[in-house]
């Protein structure tokens, strides 16, 4: 790709950009108040922007929402480095400032456990730092997930906990040259989530979140109405434990783009959704209720992990996430740590 002379200036190395993205996103580049960081690796993902001038990033994010989205749509993953943010009052001013249709934790149907600081600003899961949370889009196994996430670091942790992201668009290519079969299958089958939820939250999950609060209900009445109303199945289990097992949901999807991404909770799922009440390998099956290779699963998750980036957080470092686009997690990690989250976006399968 030819850089443009206002990008070289800027930069200290040349942007490799994906070939998807060369033609459409150096205008825009061109015009976003933000200096452009030296690309961390290769495929310059994710995408590192710094100040050039004023560093309140909620100012400069309002001055060119409609181009940074334009971005953040092509890359998947920006992050902000440098900027003064004021705490979680002025991360909610960042995501305010970008427009977009608010998505609350309340409305969600997230398994997991989270406290609310302002009207879009929440703390990241809640679950022990010893475990690690697996790559995950947001929401993916619920019939509505949002299109973008925020995070914020208010605190770093002393060792570990790194942010891994991976492109789900790449990991889609390694998945047709090594499982072709299985990505034909979860293409014509879909894929169905199978997760007990308890009657009280469980802070010791990554999934601990109760049914009460994650259906938004206050009766089991009302829940069997809601779970019908999303076309689930359940049972109710000793304890008060409730399980349910979600529709048909597509396994696989299209970018704004049209480049396919893995977007699923197959990763998370299968590798991470363990605890007292859940058993990992039986949490996910294919759309029509049949089970899912084992080794294929495996496989799988070695592949996403392969193409993982671990961002290593500084305190004030917001970065931007395109949830269909890119992958999650959380790394295990010593000392206090303090990574505050937005979510924007709702869409549908
Ligand atoms: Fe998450």
């Amino acid at each position: 790709m030819t850089q443009g002379c206002f990008v070289k200036k800027r930069l200290t190395g040349s942007i490799p950009f994906m070939t998807e993205t060369d033609w459409a996103i150096e205008p825009l580049l061109r015009r976003l108040p933000f200096r452009i960081a030296p690309a961390k690796r290769a495929d310059n993902f994710p995408l590192e922007l710094t100040p050039s001038g004023a560093d309140q990033l909620a100012d400069g994010l309002s001055e060119a929402a409609i181009d940074v989205m334009s971005v953040l749509d092509r890359v998947g993953a920006i992050l902000f480095r440098g900027f003064h943010n004021d705490g979680d009052a002025g991360f909610d001013r960042c995501i305010e400032a970008l427009n977009l249709k608010p998505f609350t934790y309340a409305e969600s149907l997230s398994n997991a456990v989270r406290k609310n600081r302002t009207a879009r600003v929440f703390t990241a899961n809640e679950a022990p730092p010893d475990l690690e949370i697996f790559l995950h889009h947001e929401m993916a196994q619920t019939p509505i997930f949002p299109r973008y996430l925020f995070f914020y670091c208010e605190h770093p942790a002393a060792t570990g906990g790194a942010t891994p992201l991976c492109r789900s668009d790449h990991l889609m290519v390694a998945l047709e040259r090594q499982l072709p079969s299985f990505v034909k299958q979860c293409r014509d089958l879909g894929v169905s989530y199978t997760h007990t939820m308890p009657a009280q939250a469980d802070s010791g999950s990554g999934q601990g979140r109760s049914w009460l609060d994650t259906l938004s209900v206050s009766s089991r009445v009302a829940a069997e109405s809601k779970l019908q109303q999303l076309g689930y199945s359940w049972a109710w289990l000793a304890g008060d434990d409730l399980r349910v097992t979600t529709p048909a949901l597509p396994a696989i999807r299209h970018t704004n783009t049209g480049t396919e991404v893995f977007f699923n909770q197959l990763v998370a799922a299968f590798a991470g959704w363990e605890d007292q009440r859940n058993s990992a390998a039986s949490s996910v099956s294919f759309g029509d209720g049949s089970s899912m290779p084992l080794s294929a699963l495996k496989e799988m998750v070695t592949l996403a992990y392969q193409q993982v980036y671990d961002h290593f957080w500084h305190a004030g470092d917001v970065v931007l996430l395109d949830n269909l686009r890119v992958m999650h997690g959380r790394r295990p990690y010593s000392g206090s740590r303090t990574v505050l989250a937005g979510l924007a976006g709702p869409q549908s399968h």
